[in-house]
């Protein structure tokens, strides 16, 4: 891959991904929202990062600017992996962290592919969306977030037949990870005990390893696969066990 584009990669799997394709990218493009000085990324070039908020409506324009600017108009590669979550009853949650939530996890995968399409057609490159196993299962406390998840799951499958292979889509759904996504969403660790989930680097050499193949879905791990096709084939059956477990 000549240039990729990672957006979320100044923690948890954004970050572990760009570590994981420093050595060999010839051009690596970094997104995140905090200033450089402020973001783990000591080891890769300040002038690769570009900082916005992507809850910013036009978050997908200044990115494309930032790229033009740098005389870059064409992508191999574009992750979209920056996610946010809120864990908590919807009745619970704020209308501004509602909006925050499905900006980030939606609008802005949404406008970034539209926005960087031509610079992706150019190299008959591949757009992935990292999704999750909540897109195919309830996400009790979670709403908002398995909505987001479950709606690009749809957007990359109507984008997939849209675009007639000129570009390649990809959705990818990993499990559980011990990211500080669980600390950010507001659940405690008494509720959850992230330390239990397998390690960010793990899971992202598998994200990776799933990217380099053709597949257009992927799930990461055996298990997150067996939950997701329950889910999506059995989904009474599962929804009844999930109801009677929030009791
Ligand atoms: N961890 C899991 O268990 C899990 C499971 C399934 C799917 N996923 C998905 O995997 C992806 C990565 O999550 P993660 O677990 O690595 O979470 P994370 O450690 O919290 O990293 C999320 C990244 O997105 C960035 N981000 C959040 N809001 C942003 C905004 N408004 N503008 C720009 N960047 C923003 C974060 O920036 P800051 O560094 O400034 O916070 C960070 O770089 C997400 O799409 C998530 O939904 C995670």
């Amino acid at each position: 891959m000549d240039t990729i584009l990672i957006t979320g990669a100044t923690d948890g799997l954004g970050l572990a991904l760009a570590h994981y394709y420093r050595p060999t990218a010839k051009r690596l493009i970094l997104v995140g929202r905090r200033a450089f000085q402020d973001v783990p990324l000591t080891e890769f070039d300040p002038n690769t990062y570009c900082r916005i908020d992507l809850a910013q409506a036009n978050g997908a324009e200044v990115i494309d600017n930032w790229l033009e600017a740098r005389n870059i108009r064409h992508l191999d590669l574009l992750i979209h992996n920056a996610g946010t979550g809120y864990y908590g009853a919807i009745d619970q949650q704020s209308w501004a962290d509602i909006e925050q939530l499905v900006a980030v996890n939606l609008w802005a995968p949404i406008a970034l592919t539209r926005q960087l399409l031509p610079c992706l057609q150019k190299r008959r490159g591949k757009v992935v969306f990292i999704s999750s196993v909540a897109a195919m299962l309830p996400a009790p406390d979670y709403a908002v977030y398995g909505a987001t998840k479950a709606a690009l799951d749809g957007f990359a499958r109507s984008l997939r037949v849209e675009l007639k292979g000129s570009i390649d889509i990809q959705v990818i759904h990993p499990g559980a990870a011990r990211t500080g996504m669980h600390a950010k969403s507001g659940i405690s660790r008494e509720t959850m005990d992230w330390e239990r989930f397998p390690p960010t680097e793990k899971v992202a050499k598998k994200i990776a390893k799933a990217i380099a193949t053709k597949k257009p879905s992927v799930t990461i791990g055996a298990g997150n696969s067996l939950l997701g096709f329950a889910g999506l084939y059995l989904g009474r059956v599962i929804d009844r066990f999930m109801q009677r477990r929030q009791r």
